[in-house]
């Protein structure tokens, strides 16, 4: 995405620096700054405290991860570098559950590094994160063209009229390293001239739909509205949502997603006024292992401190945290919830679509049939 003129991955390393460098995500949209990594433990507190997130970005930045670990243990025996590889890809792991991706990366920088140690290894984990972040915009890219067929389709129904699709969270450009899933096929379809206006939901707790979604699009020009969280039903059943495109954090192989709390109840919305409801996502996030989302999907927990608090801006420009209920008041705070794959019209995936069902999915990727 451009910003300032210039074009940003989420996540690179910089070439003047060599050090790993992220946007930021902590400070906007009140603040654009970057954030050098120097450690796998500055890596691992990037990810768990949500400087990066999203499904695709928590995979690039892992990938990232192993690298920095590399460069830090290059100077060890083979047996000591293996140990401290062990040791970061343990953290890295241990930094947020439920997004596949993330298991997904570190397998993959494992099976890149198979065993080497020293310079070798540093350069193998370079390129393999190198080639994990370079895929994961790629199919973004690749998500955003299949998308726009549904999209166009939809803005010929309506005779030109604007698209009005709904959206939950982030899954855009901040959520991946370029492009995003969810956002793809919106910015490609205001990218052909189709008229398309997104209902954001703030996304509380941490209003990811309210700070990035709704300064995402601001940024790429394409007209947006935010809306509180519970507005979704009211707006479907006044014929006010063409269609839902959400991201996804891990589905299984017959379909069913989890994504941010409150996925589920948009979802049911949708279902009961034929909104069709789409989840978009690269295959990194499918989690071939796992039938049933609901029973086996793992599902993160946050500090409650989340949902008793808000981040904000004050008036004279300070960022500032405060507390919105009463002071001893207990809260709990599951950060995602699975929507069953019944209730997902389709999935849109770097491969093209597919019914969320088990057939539908290995019609797009036969290798997982066993
Ligand atoms: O907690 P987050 O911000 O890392 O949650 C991830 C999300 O942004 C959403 O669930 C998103 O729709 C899927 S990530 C591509």
């Amino acid at each position: 995405m451009n910003v300032n003129g210039r074009h940003y991955r989420t996540i690179w390393i910089e070439p003047s620096t060599e050090v790993l460098t992220i946007v930021d995500q902590a400070v906007l949209p009140h603040r654009f700054q970057t954030r050098e990594l120097f450690s796998v433990e500055d890596v691992a507190r990037a990810i768990r405290d949500m400087h990066v997130r999203g499904a695709g970005l928590i995979g690039a930045t892992a990938a990232y991860g192993m690298w920095v670990a590399a460069r830090a243990a290059a100077r060890a025996d083979p047996g000591g570098f293996r140990a401290q590889m062990r040791a970061a890809a343990d953290t890295l792991r241990a930094t947020r559950p439920t997004a596949s991706n993330l298991a997904w990366a570190l397998e993959r920088m494992e099976r890149a590094l198979n065993g080497q140690s020293g310079p070798g290894a540093v350069a193998a984990a370079r390129r393999e994160a190198e080639a994990i972040a370079d895929e994961d915009a790629e199919f973004c890219r690749r998500i955003g063209r299949h998308g726009l067929g549904l999209i166009e389709a939809l803005a010929r129904d309506r005779g030109g009229r604007p698209v009005h699709i709904l959206t939950h969270c982030n899954a855009g450009w901040l959520a991946f390293v370029d492009y995003g899933s969810a956002l793809a096929p919106v910015y490609a379809a205001h990218d052909a001239g189709i008229a398309v206006h997104v209902w954001v939901d703030e996304t509380r707790p941490r209003n990811q739909g309210a700070a990035l979604t709704a300064w995402e699009l601001g940024r790429h020009g394409v007209p947006h509205d935010l809306v509180a969280d519970n507005a979704g039903g009211h707006l479907m059943q006044h014929g006010m949502v063409d269609m839902v495109i959400t991201g996804a954090d891990r589905v299984t192989r017959r379909g069913d997603a989890a994504n941010k709390i409150g996925t589920y109840l948009k979802a049911l919305a949708a279902r009961d006024n034929q909104v069709p409801f789409y989840v978009a996502l690269p295959s990194s996030t499918l989690d071939f292992s796992l039938r049933d989302g609901v029973a086996e999907i793992p599902i993160e927990e946050r500090d409650p401190a989340e949902v008793r608090m808000v981040d904000g801006e004050t008036g004279d420009g300070r960022l500032e945290r405060v507390r919105i209920c009463p002071d001893s008041t207990p809260a709990r705070n599951w950060a995602f919830d699975v929507t069953p794959g019944r209730l997902i019209t389709g999935l849109i995936t770097e491969r093209g679509l597919c019914p969320a069902t088990e057939e539908g999915v290995l019609s797009l990727y036969p290798e997982a049939r066993v």
